[in-house]
């Protein structure tokens, strides 16, 4: 059974923001080749960018002639969606403006000032930062020095991606250099996966329909799992993920943010921080990891070769770049426990993979079973219901249901009921959706820096215990057949639940 959604549109801003010099510090890197640049058109098509902004590129060691070559060439490389004829691209270069300079130079900083106008009347800026994070600081600070900071002439903000730190002593060291420099809701962390519709939309579903309210504890809901799992694999970041691993990659980050707006309680009201205080109360009742513990709560693994779609894979340890005896996990999973009222005794199991047998992201509410078999002499037993929200690549949501099989029967069969809630082409992506809040000074779907160091404290006791790891389970890429996740679901209803 297939739901649309009443009145769908496109996404369009419909606050509007205030003209802004968008400088980005990497522009020649893969982040804004493939990602900022093309969100940065689109936005500027639909109005979610000021048409009187402009892009500022921090570049180093090249001329303008060779930056915008190389900006061109990656749009007609990786954004086939946008149609680039010279009319177009003309109007574009138009608003491209370099700023030559090196990020180690404070002269750089010096330069940006000079090259920022008043826009609309105001100097308004956000600087974004495309580079690799052992810059943070020294950007924090170069734009600190050039008085790049205060906001006497128009808003500052600055833009990080994770990782947010390696652990929790990186992640408050870096925390307090950008502290030092900018005022914390200056500061937006992006995490891309806030960004994505699908994640927003669980906020709406869970607060703006008064039928979830009152299943949504531990007296109706056995447990929640939530995967991310990918078939790609590490692709050309061998550097990163080897020191990274899923756990940091992807739980640490963007499924424990997921995991706080299911658990949350209702904010008081629609704001940054009366969300991101919800968030915070729900990492705050998160049982800590025991040492002897983490065996049983934990889970790691590598892939090794497979095939994925006829395609043949090779192990995690013959990519380029890996060491040949790495135990680092290319599939984390972890079973939370949240103390408080609501959630006393229901898991949250937490897990993502690098090649998997599918891409998909599922949020999956697992019901606890009836009290009472009326059907028992049937051959078939009622599963128990799970409500699933399909975070991509199709968002929606599906209710798995018992129903009746058709004829002269009681026995029941699991009815799929799903509601797909937009389409694919009308949904703005995570780039456009954040880069409009940090316009806008909406600050909701960032993580804040408490956030941020509490998730890392509650996974440091994990990453001291993988540490002292010498081998590791391995998977068959292309499979679901890790053997620990049946240990890891004990005692939740139906177990691990692969998505389909
Ligand atoms: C990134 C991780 O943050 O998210 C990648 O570093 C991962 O390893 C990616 O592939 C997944 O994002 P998405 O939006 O494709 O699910």
């Amino acid at each position: 059974m297939t739901m649309q959604t009443e009145n769908a549109k496109p996404m369009l801003g419909n606050e509007k923001a205030e003209p802004t010099n968008i400088v980005i510090f990497g522009a020649t890197g893969d982040l804004t080749k493939r990602k900022l640049l093309p969100a940065l058109i689109r936005m500027l098509d639909c109005g979610m960018v000021h048409k009187d902004s402009r892009i500022l590129g921090v570049v180093n060691n090249r001329t303008r002639e060779v930056w915008l070559q190389l900006l061109f060439d990656a749009l007609k490389a990786f954004s086939h969606e946008i149609t680039l004829d010279m009319d177009r691209w003309n109007a574009l270069c138009e608003k491209l403006i370099m700023v030559p300079g090196d990020l180690a130079d404070d002269e750089t900083y010096v330069r940006l000032a000079e090259s920022l106008q008043v826009l609309g009347g105001k100097k308004n800026a956000m600087f974004y930062c495309a580079i690799p994070p052992q810059w943070y600081s020294k950007v924090a600070a170069g734009l600190g020095k050039a008085n790049l900071v205060s906001e006497d002439e128009g808003y500052r903000r600055i833009v990080i991606e994770k990782p947010f730190g390696m652990n929790l002593e990186t992640s408050r060291k870096l925390n307090n250099a950008l502290q030092t420099e900018f005022h914390e809701n200056q500061i937006y962390r992006i995490d891309h996966y806030l960004g994505k519709e699908s994640v927003q939309n669980l906020l709406v579903y869970r607060f703006a329909n008064g039928v979830m309210e009152p299943l949504w504890n531990r007296n109706y809901i056995d447990h929640v799992q939530i995967i991310v799992s990918e078939t790609l694999g590490i692709e050309y970041r061998a550097k990163y993920y080897e020191k990274a691993g899923a756990l940091r990659d992807m739980i640490q980050s963007h499924i424990m943010q997921v995991m706080t707006l299911v658990a949350m309680e209702p904010p008081v009201e629609f704001t940054a921080d009366a969300v991101r205080d919800e968030k915070m109360k729900v990492l705050r009742a998160v049982r800590p990891f025991k040492p002897e513990d983490i065996d049983k709560l934990t889970v790691a693994a590598q892939y090794a070769k497979g095939t994925i779609d006829g395609e043949e894979c090779p192990s995690y340890v013959a990519e380029e770049g890996v060491s040949p005896d790495s135990v680092t996990e290319t599939f984390a999973a972890v079973r939370f426990q949240i103390d408080n009222w609501r959630w006393q005794g229901v898991p949250f199991i937490l897990c993502s993979g690098k090649r998997l047998p599918k891409r998909v992201s599922e949020v999956m509410i697992r019901f606890r079973k009836p009290p009472f078999n009326l059907f028992n002499k049937h051959t078939s037993i009622p599963k128990a219901n799970a409500l699933v929200f399909r975070l991509q690549p199709d968002g929606g949501i599906v209710l798995r249901i018992n129903a009746k099989k058709t004829g002269p029967t009681t026995d029941s069969e699991v009815m799929v009921m799903r509601a797909p809630y937009a389409n694919n082409n009308e949904v703005a992506n995570a780039y456009e959706v954040l880069m409009h809040d940090v316009l806008l000074g909406d600050g909701t779907l960032f993580s804040r820096s408490d956030e941020v160091n509490e998730s890392w404290a509650i996974i440091e006791p994990i990453l001291k215990a993988w540490s002292e790891r010498v081998s590791i389970e391995r998977y068959r890429a292309g499979t679901w057949d890790i053997a620990a996740m049946e240990r890891l679901t004990q005692g939740c209803v139906h177990g691990w639940h692969t998505p389909t």
